[in-house]
C-alpha cells in the first residue's frame, strides 16, 4: 500500500511555496492531474483483489480530498492576499490632505470694517456708501471747505484727469458721503459710511496712499456734543473692550464747529489719536438745504486700517497690503 503521508507533506509544502495563483495551478496539476500520483494509483486500481481494492480506493479518495483541500485553502490565502495589496494601493489617504488644507478667510481690515459695521449698526446707525471719484463740490465745497481755503491743501488730493482743472478727483477723506446723505435723506439721519480713500502720501509706516474711513454722521433734533461724546465711548468700548477710555481733544475741521480730535487709552497710560469728529457746521447743513435752526448734527471720521493696526498692535500699516499670506494667517 502507498504511504499517502509523504504525498501529502510534498503536496502542502509545494502549495504553501506557490506565491501566485498560476504557479499554484501548475502544482495543482503536478499533485491531481493526469499524471498525478493519486490518478495513476487509481487506474491501477482494477488490477487488485476486491478486498484490497475497496481499502486503496478509500485511502486513494482520502488522499485526493486532502489534497484538493490543501489547493484550495490555499487558493484562498492567495486571493485574499491580493484583495489586500489591491486595497492598499488604491486607498486614498484623505486625512493627509485635510491637515494641510487650511481655509481662508476675511482680510484683516475687512473683518474690522465689518465689525465697526455691526457695532454701529447695534447702537442703530444704518449704513450708507458713496462713490470713490468725487467732485470739487461733494469732496471739498459743500463740506466749507472752499477753494482759496488752506485745508484743501492738507489733503494731498489725488486729481482725475477728466473736465474742467482739478474738479474731479479720487476722494480723500469719506465725508463727501454726508453731503450725499444729506441731499438724499430728510432728517433724522443716523448712518455710517465705510470706505477706500486717497492721497498722495508715499507709502511708510503708518501712511497708505490708498486706505479706508470709516465716517458717521447723526441729524437730529437737540443734538449735542454730549451725544457725540456718549456715541464715540460706546463704540470704541464694543471694539476695543470696556476698559478702553475716550478723550476729546478741541482741534479744527471746517466742515464742524466745535471740532475735536478723539483718543482712545492704551494699557500703558498713554493716549492714542484715532480721528476727528464735531458738531456739524451749519454752513454743511445749509449746503444740503437742512435748515441748522431747526436740526442739529454731529460727524466723526477714523481710518480703519489705523484702527486694525492699534488693535492687533502691527509695527507697519504696509503689513495690510503686503499680501504676505505668512502674516494674514495669523489674524
Ligand atoms: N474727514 C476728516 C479727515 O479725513 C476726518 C473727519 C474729521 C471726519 C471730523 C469728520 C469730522 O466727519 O467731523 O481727516
Amino acid at each position: 500500500m502507498t504511504d499517502y503521508d509523504e504525498l501529502l507533506r510534498d503536496a502542502a509544502a509545494a502549495a504553501t511555496a506557490s506565491a501566485t495563483l498560476e504557479a499554484l495551478g501548475q502544482e495543482q496539476a503536478r499533485f491531481l492531474g493526469k499524471n498525478a500520483a493519486v490518478t495513476l494509483a487509481k487506474r491501477d486500481l482494477g488490477s487488485l483483489a476486491p478486498d484490497a481494492r475497496a481499502v486503496a480506493g478509500r485511502a486513494i479518495n482520502e488522499a485526493r480530498e486532502a489534497i484538493e483541500a490543501l489547493f484550495a485553502e490555499r487558493r484562498r490565502a492567495i486571493e485574499a492576499e491580493a484583495r489586500a495589496a489591491q486595497l492598499e494601493n488604491e486607498r486614498l489617504d484623505l486625512t493627509e490632505t485635510i491637515e494641510t488644507v487650511r481655509r481662508g478667510h476675511l482680510h484683516l481690515v475687512t473683518q474690522a470694517r465689518d465689525r465697526l459695521e455691526d457695532v454701529f449698526v447695534g447702537m442703530g446707525f444704518t449704513v450708507a456708501e458713496g462713490p470713490e471719484v468725487e467732485t470739487a463740490w461733494y469732496n471739498f465745497e459743500a463740506l466749507n471747505i472752499a477753494d482759496w481755503h488752506p485745508a484743501r491743501g492738507s489733503f494731498d488730493t489725488i486729481f482725475v484727469d477728466l473736465g474742467a482743472p482739478e474738479e474731479v478727483m479720487l476722494r480723500s477723506h469719506t465725508s463727501p458721503v454726508q453731503i450725499r446723505t444729506m441731499e438724499q435723506q430728510e432728517p433724522p439721519i443716523y448712518i455710517v459710511a465705510p470706505g477706500r480713500t486717497f492721497r498722495t502720501d508715499s507709502a511708510d509706516a503708518t501712511h497708505l496712499p490708498a486706505f479706508n474711513q470709516i465716517e458717521g454722521l447723526v441729524v437730529d433734533r437737540g443734538i449735542t456734543m454730549g451725544d457725540l461724546a456718549g456715541t464715540i465711548d460706546e463704540f470704541v468700548r464694543a471694539f476695543f473692550g470696556a476698559e478702553v477710555q475716550t478723550r476729546l481733544r478741541p482741534s479744527y475741521f471746517p466742515f464742524t464747529e466745535p471740532s475735536a480730535e478723539f483718543d482712545i487709552s492704551r494699557a500703558d497710560g498713554s493716549w492714542l489719536e484715532l480721528g476727528g469728529c464735531g458738531m456739524v457746521h451749519p454752513n454743511v447743513l445749509r449746503n444740503c438745504g437742512i435748515d441748522p435752526e431747526e436740526w442739529q448734527g454731529f460727524a466723526f471720521g477714523f481710518g480703519i486700517d489705523r484702527l486694525a493696526v492699534m488693535r492687533y498692535e502691527l509695527d507697519d500699516i504696509r503689513e495690510l497690503v503686503n499680501n504676505d499670506a505668512r502674516f494674514l494667517r495669523q489674524f
